[in-house]
C-alpha cells in the first residue's frame, strides 16, 4: 500500500477566492513582516550614521583642540633646547630633544586624525580649481631634491610633454603625491626612486607613478597599508605614525582617483595613481577661478 498523503491544507490558511486586484490574504503577514523589518533596518542605519557623524565631529573637534596646547608645549621645548632659558647639561639636552621628537610625532598623528575625521564628518571642503600640471611637477621636484640631498638616492624623472591642465583639488593632490614620494625615499636604503607622469588622452586621465628599489611589501600586507595606523615593519626607525596612506586613500576617493600597488619584498614597490583630468563639482564643492600657467614650454625633465 502506498503512503498516506498528508493533506497540505491542515497548517496553511485556507484561501477563499478573492476579488480581482486584491492580494491573497496569505501574503499579507509576510509582506507586513518584510515592511517592518525594512523599517527597522532603515532606523538602525540612520542611528548608525548619526553615531558615526557624532564620533567624527567629536574626533575632529578634539584633535583641533589638542593642537593648541601641544604647539605651546613644543614652543617651550624649542626655547629650552635652544638654551635661551639657561644652559642644559648633556642629560637634560637629550631629554628635551627626545620630548621634541615625540611631540612632533604626536603633532603629526593629531593632524592625520583631524584630516581623516574631518573627511568622515563631511566637513573638509573640496576646492576645485583649474591649474597647470607644471605646478604639481615643481612641487614634487622641490620635495624630491630635498629628500635626495638627505638620502643620496638617485631620482629619475619621466614626465610626458604637453600635460593638460587639471581641474581638481590641488592641495589634496599635492598631499597625496608628497606622501607617496616621502614613503619611496623613507623605505629605500639604496638604489633609486623613479617618478613618472603620463597623460592618457583617451580616458582623460593622468597617471602618476612612484617607483622605488626599496625594501618592498609582502603580498599579504599590501591590503593593510591603506588602513590607518598600520605600519608593516616597526623594527626600522620609522618616525611616521602610519596615517599617510590612509589619508592618500581617503583623499583619492574624494578626487575620484584610483591607486594600485605592486611590490616585491626586498626588491621595491610601485605605486600607480590614476586621476581624472576634471573633477566634476558637487553641490558642496567650491570651484575657483582658472589659473594661468606660470611659464610656457614643456615640463622640465
Ligand atoms: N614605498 C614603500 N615601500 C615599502 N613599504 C612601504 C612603502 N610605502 C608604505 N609602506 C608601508 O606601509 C606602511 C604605511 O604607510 P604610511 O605612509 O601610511 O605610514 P608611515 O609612512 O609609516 O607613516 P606616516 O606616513 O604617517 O608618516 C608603512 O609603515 C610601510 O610599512
Ligand atoms: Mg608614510
Amino acid at each position: 500500500m502506498g503512503k498516506k498523503v498528508k493533506k497540505a491544507s491542515s497548517s496553511r490558511p485556507q484561501h477563499r477566492p478573492t476579488q480581482k486586484g486584491t492580494r491573497p490574504p496569505r501574503s499579507r503577514p509576510l509582506l507586513e513582516r518584510h515592511l517592518k523589518l525594512y523599517e527597522e533596518i532603515k532606523r538602525h542605519n540612520e542611528e548608525l550614521q548619526r553615531a558615526t557623524e557624532h564620533k567624527s565631529h567629536f574626533l575632529a573637534r578634539m584633535s583641533h583642540e589638542i593642537r593648541i596646547p601641544l604647539s605651546i608645549i613644543m614652543g617651550f621645548l624649542d626655547i629650552l633646547s635652544l638654551e635661551t632659558l639657561g644652559t642644559l647639561n648633556q642629560e637634560q639636552k637629550t631629554a628635551v630633544d627626545k620630548m621634541l621628537v615625540q611631540s612632533q610625532k604626536l603633532q603629526k598623528m593629531i593632524g592625520g586624525v583631524l584630516s581623516l575625521s574631518q573627511i568622515e564628518a563631511g566637513i573638509i571642503p573640496i576646492e576645485i580649481s583649474t591649474f597647470p600640471m607644471e605646478r604639481i611637477v615643481e612641487s614634487l621636484r622641490a620635495l624630491a631634491e630635498d629628500l635626495q640631498r638627505k638620502t643620496n638616492l638617485k631620482v629619475r624623472w619621466d614626465i610626458d610633454q604637453d600635460l593638460p591642465p587639471l581641474a581638481t583639488d590641488a592641495s589634496k593632490l599635492d598631499e597625496i603625491l608628497q606622501n607617496m614620494v616621502v614613503n619611496a625615499f623613507k623605505y629605500t636604503s639604496k638604489g633609486e626612486v623613479r617618478i613618472r607622469i603620463k597623460n592618457h588622452l583617451d580616458s582623460k586621465t593622468v597617471e602618476f607613478v612612484v617607483e622605488d628599489t626599496g625594501r618592498g611589501i609582502a603580498a599579504e600586507n599590501i591590503s593593510k597599508i591603506f588602513d590607518g595606523f598600520q605600519q608593516i615593519d616597526t623594527t626600522t626607525s620609522n618616525q611616521g605614525v602610519g596615517l599617510g596612506l590612509a589619508i592618500v586613500k581617503t583623499y583619492l576617493e574624494l578626487l575620484k582617483g584610483k591607486i594600485q600597488v605592486q611590490s616585491k619584498l626586498g626588491k621595491g614597490s610601485t605605486f600607480t595613481l590614476i586621476l581624472p583630468h576634471t573633477l566634476k563639482a558637487k553641490k558642496n564643492h567650491s570651484a575657483r577661478r582658472v589659473e594661468r600657467p606660470r611659464r610656457k614650454g614643456p615640463a622640465r625633465r
